[in-house]
């Protein structure tokens, strides 16, 4: 792992009764965060209202994860991803985000919601790490950054077709 992967900072941590909440717009701008984004992350609510949410991105995340969480809620379908967020003094947290379209009553999608679960750490260790670890390898591999994000998709695609395993599946299989 190179240094622009690593995670510098110190890890912080979440109970598991706590949820970490986040709203955006359809662009992906952030709308709302509750007390517990705000105490976990160390921003003002006024510093990160109307911001791109990518403004926690963590360079450990790999661009094929975001692509794949994208092109799901665009189509209608909430998603789970296993997440690492940068806070604001580069701290960082492991999270179990479960991200979510949201409808007016005509039915059409109006905003997205995040919740963010604290993960099992043996999880992240055992089976998140290394899957991430993989997808920047081959995302780095590449000097055009949507070629790199396309064999990375396609690695992901090949890791669930020899478990013969939809995303889903494959995320909610995951033991410690
Ligand atoms: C509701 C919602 C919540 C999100 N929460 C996070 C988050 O906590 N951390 C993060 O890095 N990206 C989050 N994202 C994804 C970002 O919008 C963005 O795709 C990602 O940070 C990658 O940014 P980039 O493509 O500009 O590098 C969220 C997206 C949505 C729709």
């Amino acid at each position: 792992m190179d240094e622009s992967s690593a995670l510098v900072g110190k890890e912080k941590f979440f109970d598991s009764d706590t949820i970490i909440i986040s709203k955006t717009d359809l662009s992906g701008k952030i709308t709302y965060v509750n007390n517990n984004f705000l105490q976990m992350t160390g921003y003002k609510e006024s510093e990160v209202i109307g911001r791109p949410h990518s403004i926690v991105r963590h360079s450990q995340m790999p661009r094929s994860i975001f692509a794949l969480l994208w092109s799901t809620i665009k189509e209608k379908h909430e998603i789970f991803i296993y997440l690492v967020s940068k806070c604001k003094n580069n701290d960082y947290y492991w999270a179990k985000a479960n991200i979510v379209p949201t409808f007016n009553a005509k039915n059409e999608l109006i905003a997205y919601h995040c919740e963010r679960y604290a993960p099992d750490k043996k999880i992240i260790d055992r089976h998140i790490l290394p899957l991430y670890n993989e997808l920047l390898a081959i995302e780095k591999n590449y000097t055009n950054s949507k070629e790199g994000m396309l064999a990375a998709i396609k690695h992901i695609q090949n890791i669930l077709a020899q478990n013969n395993v939809n995303y889903d599946e494959y995320i909610s299989s995951l033991a410690a």
